[in-house]
């Protein structure tokens, strides 16, 4: 029922948490948790009418619908604090995200788990969460056919952070021994050095670049 993708995010959530499912769409990772009785409820929210549509015959086809609450929702603005303690974010891009993060006060709460799939941008999530106290506890990378995708898992420490870009852009990746989190940061060295290459033809400041280059030929090594 889910790609490789969505069961990793689906592993990463704590069992029998009050769970909400952020840009739903098809609601498929919150009907594959609730089958499995994982979680026993859901708050499955979207910015669109459409999406939610699609996650309505979703839950009706599994059989979950009494125990999913569908909502409109920009980000977690239709949330009120303490509904919810475990938080999927996935498939939106990375500054989405960021901003979800940056205007909802209660999500600054120990007990809040935030999983998040950022598809672009995890550079600047990962700031995000740094600079507002946020910690990465764990990173994921998973490959879905020739796609690589990012997941990360984070708390509220209450421990503002400035890091460096190379810092944001590495992340907690560096950590993981797999093999798809290596072809992941492989993959991120080959955008860098591209960037690197085109600031120095164009006479352009690549020192950064080539900073990050540095540090990113120093994790693979
Ligand atoms: C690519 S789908 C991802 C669906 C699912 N989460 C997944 O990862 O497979 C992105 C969904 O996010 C929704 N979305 C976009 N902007 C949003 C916002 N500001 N607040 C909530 N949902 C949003 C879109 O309507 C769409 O349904």
């Amino acid at each position: 029922m889910l790609d490789s993708r969505l069961s990793a995010v689906a592993d990463l959530v704590r069992s029998g948490t009050r769970f909400a499912d952020v840009g739903t769409d098809h609601a498929y990772l919150p009907a594959f948790l609730l089958m499995g009785g994982k979680i026993e409820y859901a708050v499955c929210s979207d910015l669109r009418k459409g999406p939610l549509k699609n996650a309505e015959e979703t839950v009706k086809k599994y059989g979950v619908s009494d125990k999913v609450d569908l909502r409109l929702s920009d980000g977690l603005d239709a949330y009120s604090d303490g509904e919810v303690n475990e938080i999927a974010i996935a498939g939106m891009g990375g500054l989405l995200i960021s901003e979800f993060i940056e205007r909802t006060e209660w999500l600054r709460n120990d007990d809040i788990h935030l999983i998040m799939q950022p598809m672009t941008h995890a550079e600047d999530l990962r700031k995000t969460l740094y600079e507002n106290g946020f910690y990465i506890n764990k990173e994921i990378a998973v490959k879905d056919g020739d796609k690589l995708y990012i997941i990360l898992s984070a708390y509220f420490g209450g421990i503002s952070e400035t890091r460096t870009v190379s810092e944001c852009v590495i992340g907690e990746i560096y950590k993981n021994t797999d093999s798809v989190s290596k072809e992941y940061l492989e993959s991120i060295l080959k955008k860098y050095i591209v960037k690197y290459e085109m600031l120095k033809k164009a006479g352009k400041d690549y020192h950064e670049t080539e900073s990050i280059v540095k540090e990113l030929r120093q994790c693979l090594k």
